[in-house]
């Protein structure tokens, strides 16, 4: 075990991973450092393929089983993660770290109703915090905080098996268990995707109200940088593996340091129009079993120079950035 920075609720140390496949290793994570504070929230953009779901399925142990660990470490909550058998980390997920996972049926069991399961994360909750269980004010409480999520029917909806839920309405139910559980990091992977944008918006507004109110850490992986703006008190801009870029949210939109960072938000034509959503950038994704030499950035980047293809530039901080790139020392 390693103690670490209790401010920090997670501190990610040069973290590498890779995925077994037919064609050889896939260099999934390279040499990520991040680091979350108590009560903070940041929110994880990129591209398609930029490993922004490993990244969170590491940090709660349910990586794929062709994925390795290869270096680094996950202190989360004080303890490192990647010593941790398959049981212990199991007993970290909940109540430590909860994941909305990017396939939100997949948080769900699919043979249990909605009530149970939401009773189920109640229970848990009052074990972990020593406080006694009573099941009929436990459901009162999964049925306000549908109703708190604006789902509509929320009484009859409880009662149902996740197969009999539209997508909307299982992101939504996934997202109240997530509340009802009070997490201490909350990791959220693209979980507004399927809601219309009114009903999106009083979600996120919810999550921030239950962010202050019991310090809960946020994760919120997307590709929506007007959602990432929103809820985030910084961004970390992810490439081929790596972080490109941390940056206070404002400053990441208003004045991006990484060219990568600059394409993204150049890549949203209008806000209005496009809802924030990411358009490609030109050039191609990186090939991940062979990601490129020096900056995984350099075959795209129209700054490059000739150390970005031999040499791999380190993080550095510039005012409140971290930036990886040899533009910037
Ligand atoms: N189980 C797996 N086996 C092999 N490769 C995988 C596996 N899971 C993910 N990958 C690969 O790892 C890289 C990172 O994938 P990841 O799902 O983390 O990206 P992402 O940023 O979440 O993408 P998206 O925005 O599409 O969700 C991609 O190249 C992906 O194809
Ligand atoms: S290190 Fe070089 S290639 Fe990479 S982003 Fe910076 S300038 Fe571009
Ligand atoms: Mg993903």
């Amino acid at each position: 075990m390693f103690a670490s920075d209790n401010s920090y609720i997670l501190d990610v140390q040069g973290l590498t991973i890779v995925y077994r496949t037919v064609y050889g290793k896939l260099a999934a994570l390279n040499e990520i450092d991040l680091k979350v504070k108590r009560g903070e929230s940041i929110a994880i953009v990129g591209e398609s393929g930029s490993g922004k779901s490993t990244l969170g399925l590491s940090i709660v142990k349910l990586l794929a089983p062709n994925a390795i660990y290869e270096r680094g470490k996950i202190i989360l909550d004080g303890q490192d993660i990647t010593k941790l058998s398959s049981g212990q980390a199991a007993s970290l997920r909940g109540t430590t770290a909860f994941m909305i996972f990017q396939d939100p049926l997949n948080t769900l069991n699919p043979v249990k109703r909605i009530n149970i399961q939401m009773l189920e994360a109640i229970k848990s909750r009052s074990k972990h915090e020593s406080k006694p269980f009573n099941e009929e004010e436990a459901y009162a409480e999964a049925v306000q905080k549908l109703k708190d999520i604006r789902m509509p029917d929320a009484e009859s909806i409880i009662e149902r098996y996740p197969y009999q839920l539209s997508g909307g309405q299982i992101q939504r139910v996934v997202i109240t268990m997530g509340l009802l559980m009070r997490p201490k990091l909350m990791i959220a992977d693209e979980p507004t995707s399927a809601l219309d944008v009114t009903v999106q918006a009083q979600v996120l507004e919810l999550m921030r109200e239950l962010q202050q109110q019991y310090e809960m850490s946020i994760i919120f992986i997307t590709h929506d940088i007007n959602v990432a703006h929103s809820i985030a008190d910084k961004m970390v801009v992810m490439y081929a593996g790596e972080i490109s870029e941390i940056s206070p949210s404002d400053i990441l939109v208003k004045n991006p340091l990484h060219p990568y960072s600059q394409a993204l938000i150049a890549s949203i034509p209008t806000i209005s129009k496009s809802e924030g959503r990411l358009n490609a950038i030109s050039g191609s994704p990186p090939d991940m079993i062979n990601p490129p030499t020096g900056c995984r950035f350099h075959p795209r980047c129209p700054s490059a120079m000739p150390i970005c293809s031999a040499q791999s530039p380190r993080a550095t901080s510039k005012d409140n950035s971290e930036v990886r790139c040899f533009l910037y020392g």
